[in-house]
């Protein structure tokens, strides 16, 4: 049984604000959508110095409908295409694209190596060209391309058998993918290998001119594995500067072989314990909390004594990692909304932020972390909140 109103169901504005109300959250609406050019959706934004032409984003979504090699099939391209004819001016990575075969999260999902680099190309060319048929003007297009791993997700050969490759044993979600205790592990040279593997791939979205690489650290898969991997012994798990080694390493790795392209990470701030889901009277419910042994040493931005809360003392900005920061710059209005006002209210709020790996020297604001530029406008590239891809 659903146990909040859905956004769809609201009919007027004042409902909507009364919701937010009672939510304790600051999320400012107007009382009308405005057209363009009145808009502020229709507003450039500028980012890293570059200007992107609208406050629209395409969030990347894949259809696992490529070849078994990896190369985009005709209904890819065409996904592409109408990315490119929406009008959107941030096509944010436009799906996830495998750095390697046994990475991948599905026998169809697309694969980045030089065999498959032109077909590649061809999407990003495809949407360019739609682009500029519809709205004129691509100097104000930003398209990515995100790069993935799918770690304990993995399922590369066929879709209904799990090929998990893990960071560490999880006591609730190691039986969703039919592993077990005696399962291997990925050794700290196997991840050396990923991390190669990362960089090429974004040397290869570089020469095909694609404006930044997402390196995805979202939705379970492995980025976002490393961030909880406390239990991992090696340099890649246990202390936060270990767990969050594989992302410098990539970044690092990335800087040096494509320096001035941009470099963004879709983040899911925070996990919780897992649930499985319930069934009343035909109806599914919002789901149960699977019961676990405490402390809960197995997510990243959960509190530990009672996993059914977040705590963002480590996802929350203004922490240095090594050469690289890690500065939220975009987030979602109730998480933005929060870290402004310093509150943390205890309720739902949306568990996605973007972040960029900046290099040093970029001025930010000392209480949220967020860039001078971007505090006062609005964050407005992505407003969504995540669930699994
Ligand atoms: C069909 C589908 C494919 C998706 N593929 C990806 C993906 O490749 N990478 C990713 O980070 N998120 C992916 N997502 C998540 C979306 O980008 C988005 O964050 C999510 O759907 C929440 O937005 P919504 O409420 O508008 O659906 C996918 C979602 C859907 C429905």
């Amino acid at each position: 049984m659903r146990q909040f109103p859905a956004i769809g169901g609201m009919r007027s504005v004042e409902e909507f604000r009364a919701r937010v109300e009672e939510l304790r959250l600051e999320i400012p609406c107007d009382d009308r959508v405005e057209a363009a050019p009145a808009s502020p959706l229709a507003k450039p934004l500028h980012v890293a110095g570059r200007v992107i032409g609208n406050r629209f984003c395409i969030h990347p979504m894949e259809g696992w409908d490529g070849a078994p090699d990896g190369k985009p099939s005709d209904a890819t391209i065409r996904r592409w295409r109408n990315f490119g004819l929406s009008g959107a001016k941030l096509i944010w990575g436009g799906e996830a694209v495998a750095v390697r075969h046994d990475g991948r999260a599905n026998p169809n999902q697309l694969l980045i190596n030089e065999d498959n680099k032109r077909s590649l190309g061809a999407l990003r060319e495809e949407l360019i060209a739609h682009h500029k048929q519809a709205c004129d003007s691509t100097d104000d297009l930003i398209v990515g391309l995100q790069l993935t791993h799918s770690g304990r997700f993995s399922r590369p050969n066929e879709k209904l058998r799990p090929e998990p490759r893990l960071l560490y044993h999880h006591p609730l979600l190691d039986r969703r993918v039919n592993a077990n205790g005696n399962s291997p592990l990925l050794t700290d040279d196997d991840i050396r290998r990923i991390i190669d593997d990362f960089i090429t791939a974004a040397r290869l979205a570089n020469d095909l001119g694609f404006d930044f690489i997402d390196v995805k650290h979202c939705h379970g898969y492995l980025g976002h594995e490393f961030l909880s991997a406390h239990t991992r012994v090696g340099h890649y798990g246990g202390s936060f500067e270990n767990r969050t080694r594989f992302l410098r390493e990539v970044t690092e790795g990335v800087r040096s072989v494509a320096p001035t392209m941009m470099i963004g990470v879709r983040l899911s701030a925070f996990d919780l314990v897992a649930f499985h889901s319930e069934t009343t009277n035909g109806k599914t419910g919002p789901g149960i909390a699977e019961h676990t042994d405490l402390p809960y040493h197995w997510g990243f931005g959960v509190d530990m004594d009672n996993p059914q809360r977040y705590d963002l003392s480590e996802p929350r900005p203004q922490r240095h990692t090594g050469h690289a920061q890690v500065r939220v710059v975009q987030c979602v209005e109730s998480l933005y909304a929060e870290l402004r006002s310093k509150t943390l209210p205890n309720r739902e709020i949306l568990g996605q932020v973007e972040i960029e790996a900046l290099q040093s020297g970029t001025t930010h604001d000392s209480n949220t972390g967020i860039p001078e530029n971007l505090i006062g406008k609005e964050a407005g590239l992505t407003r969504r909140a995540a669930r699994r891809s």
